[in-house]
């Protein structure tokens, strides 16, 4: 599903360059839960910006399903990006004067599907995290889990084959935190590819690997205790 090799990521230029990859190569496959840990300003987030196509690698090949994507134009990743990925942030990333409905509703809304389906799949998707009772509700009338779980239907809506999750339960206390990992846990059993980063190794222990990452390099791979039951090749 993904295949990165020697991507390397560079901030800047001349003597204020900053290098947050160095060089990665990884892959992740269809249907597998991926968790990526590593110390503050190791390149995590670089690398989920830069698989979620938010951002262009300075050097090396990113191949998403099937398609090098390295070399595509802002516009092009555009439209790869709403196809294929959902983005879950720490900070939840929520309109604050849109309701939940109307949160859900905006990737559909840059999909151009029209009203009334827009309101009915937004539904379904609040339904499916356990929000049918506050789909009325603005981002500051919800708890922090709430909030991330209403995040989660928005990154659900226009059915991604893969969830980039950056440090999802990072604010949340650890019960709404292990709610929003039992519903990532369940979209990777329906198939859904998820490579999560987290700081919590409780937390990164319910995915099948865990990468980790320093000064922008991978220096260590691990497969958990449910790493033996995942994800077909492809
Ligand atoms: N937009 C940016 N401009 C310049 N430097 C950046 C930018 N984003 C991140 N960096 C730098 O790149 C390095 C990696 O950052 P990041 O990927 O956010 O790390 P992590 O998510 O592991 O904390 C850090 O040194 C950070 O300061
Ligand atoms: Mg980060």
């Amino acid at each position: 599903m993904i295949e990165v090799k020697k991507l390397s990521k560079i901030y800047g230029k001349g003597e204020i360059a900053v290098k947050a990859l160095d060089h990665i190569s990884f892959q992740v496959k269809t249907g597998e839960f991926v968790a990526i840990m590593g110390p503050s300003g190791s390149g995590k987030s670089t690398l989920m910006n830069i698989l979620g196509c938010l951002d262009r690698p300075t050097e090396g090949i990113y191949i998403l399903d099937q398609t090098d994507v390295s070399k595509m134009s802002e516009q092009e990743l555009a439209k790869i990006r709403n196809l294929k990925v959902g983005f879950i942030f720490q900070t939840y990333n929520l309109l604050a004067r849109l309701t939940a409905l109307r949160n859900v509703e905006q990737p559909m809304i840059y999909k151009g599907i029209a009203r009334k389906k827009r309101d009915q799949l937004a539904k379904q998707a609040l339904a499916a995290v356990g929000l049918d009772d506050r789909i009325q509700h603005k981002p500051a009338e919800l708890s922090g889990g709430q909030r991330q779980r209403v995040a989660i239907a928005r990154a659900l809506v226009n059915q991604p084959q893969i969830i980039l999750a950056d440090e999802p339960t990072g604010n949340l206390d650890s019960k709404s935190g292990e709610e929003i990992l039992k519903i990532l846990a369940g979209l990777n059993q329906q198939g859904i590819t998820i490579v999560m980063v987290t700081h919590d190794q409780k937390v990164a222990s319910q995915a099948h690997r865990i990468v980790y990452f320093q000064d922008g390099r991978i220096v260590r791979e691990e497969l958990t205790a449910n790493g033996g039951d995942c994800g077909e090749t492809g």
